[in-house]
């Protein structure tokens, strides 16, 4: 009998972890549960008999991959697969595959509500500003960025987005004006929406220089990665420009500080909360479950991000 171990230190919805068995039961698959552990040692101890794993953010580091040592498949039920060692999976002929798009409606509708709360001064009363009408910018034209667009739209703001991967006519089909250059993209924009995944390109790439271009008043969101932010730079920027606000559903490594320093300009959300909703976890989750016993039954490999 096959053996799943589910690891997630922010635990699915009940519902999911329930769907999730049901696919299991009827594979005749073993599920094992660890949620909300506190320590990598347990992850270590959890992982040594399984031969499948779904994680959410959950760090599979080589440590726990050699630990596992009948592991097949890694299935991350989410969008960025940053948290998984890919060359370490490779190198003991692991798969491993995300679930793209199953959580993105979750992650955009909150991007939204942190933008709503912000401009609304955290409902305390007193007058704030609206969304329709203002230019949003899109960094990253992927699942999220498509379901921002979407929202945007239903807002009447003016919706832009760079992407140097997607197609301009792909982008203009979802009637969105599709920017040349980053640059442009944050001149152009009140809000930016950060959707852009952590890898070696990313990293500390949005900066000081590309944060100065954008226009007064200016609201950045992420609900990408915290790693994409170079701190020092943004922390300079907010120092000298008392309309620039960061909404992170991240909290950035220098969160006190920026905290102490800006006030109502920053907002951090508790726990990484983008994907959290019923829906999202359901839906990322029976598709990482439907993707392993599709593995096993079928060598279906459709999701892999470690050819
Ligand atoms: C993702 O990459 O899918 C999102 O960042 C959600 O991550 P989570 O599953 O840890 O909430």
């Amino acid at each position: 009998m096959k053996k799943v171990l589910i690891a997630t230190e922010k635990p699915f919805a009940p519902s999911a972890v329930d769907a999730l068995k049901k696919v299991f039961e009827l594979a005749e698959y073993k599920t094992i549960m660890l949620e909300k552990y506190t320590d990598k040692s347990q992850l270590i101890e959890a992982v040594s008999e399984i031969d499948a794993l779904i994680i959410r953010s959950d760090k599979a580091t080589s440590e726990v991959i050699n630990a596992a040592k009948n592991l097949k498949i890694i299935v991350r039920a989410g969008a960025g697969y940053d948290n998984i060692d890919l060359e370490a999976c490779t190198s003991k002929n692991i798969v491993a595959m995300n679930t793209p798009g199953q959580n993105s409606n979750a992650v955009a509708e909150l991007a939204f509500a942190m933008m709503l709360y912000s401009i609304r001064n955290g409902f305390n009363g007193t007058s704030g500003t609206e969304l329709r009408g203002k230019k949003i910018g899109i960094h990253a034209y992927g699942n999220v960025g498509k379901h921002i667009a979407r929202i945007a739209k239903g807002f009447e703001m003016q919706v832009y987005a760079f992407d140097p991967f997607v197609k301009k006519d792909e982008i203009e089909k979802d009637e969105v004006i599709a920017i040349d250059s980053v640059e442009e993209l944050y001149k152009k924009c009140h809000y930016i929406s950060l959707n852009i995944p952590a890898n070696e390109e990313t990293k500390k790439s949005i900066n000081y220089d590309l944060l100065s271009l954008m226009p007064a008043n200016s609201v950045l969101v992420n609900t990408a990665r915290k790693e994409v932010i170079d701190e020092e730079g943004l922390i300079k920027l907010m120092n000298e420009r008392q309309d620039f606000c960061y909404l992170s559903d991240i909290a950035p490594d220098k969160k006190v500080e920026m905290e102490e320093k800006f006030e109502s300009r920053v907002l951090f959300t508790a726990k990484k909360m983008g994907a959290q909703t019923a829906e999202a976890n359901i839906n990322a989750g029976l598709a990482a479950a439907e993707q392993i016993v599709s593995f096993f039954e079928k060598g279906d490999t459709k999701f892999q991000v470690n050819k």
